[in-house]
């Protein structure tokens, strides 16, 4: 399976704020080429669906409110090793434990408002990319 392409969504408070040039600069500067591009907002019953691993999870409920609670940004990123260097980019889940320098250090306000999202599996990648542009 290629190792080249990973997937990512700039979550709603982020397009609130005004931060979609400023996290798509960041993703380009790093060497990725954006592949596809869409502004949409997800119903509830979508927003679920994408995150169906989670749904045991306690924050699964907050999760998918707050991902249908405004127009996110999805996006299917080309790169060597673009799965992992793209987690690199964007830094730990919690931005608490964000490295500097990662997109998540700069833009994100909790571990649920955390800016962006990005696959963690070539296997996932393919499967959240498709979810949207398939
Ligand atoms: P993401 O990488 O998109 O994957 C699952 C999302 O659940 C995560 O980013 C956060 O937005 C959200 N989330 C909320 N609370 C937690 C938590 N305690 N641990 C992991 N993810 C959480």
């Amino acid at each position: 399976m290629a190792t080249n392409r990973t997937f990512t969504m700039i979550k709603p408070d982020a397009v609130q704020d005004n931060h979609i040039g400023g996290i798509l600069g960041m993703i380009e500067a790093a060497g990725f080429r954006i592949v596809e591009l869409q502004k949409v907002q997800l119903t509830p019953e979508r927003a679920g669906q994408f995150y169906e691993v989670h749904k045991e999870r306690p924050f699964y409920q907050d999760l998918v409110k707050y991902m249908s609670s405004g127009p996110i940004v999805a996006a299917i990123l080309e790169k060597d090793n673009a799965v992992a260097d793209f987690r690199t980019l964007i830094g730990a889940t919690n931005p608490a434990n964000a490295e500097e320098g990662t997109i998540r250090k700069k833009y994100a306000k909790s571990i649920e408002a955390n800016a962006v999202h990005g696959s963690d599996s070539d296997e996932n990648a393919q499967i959240e990319g498709e979810f949207y542009f398939g």
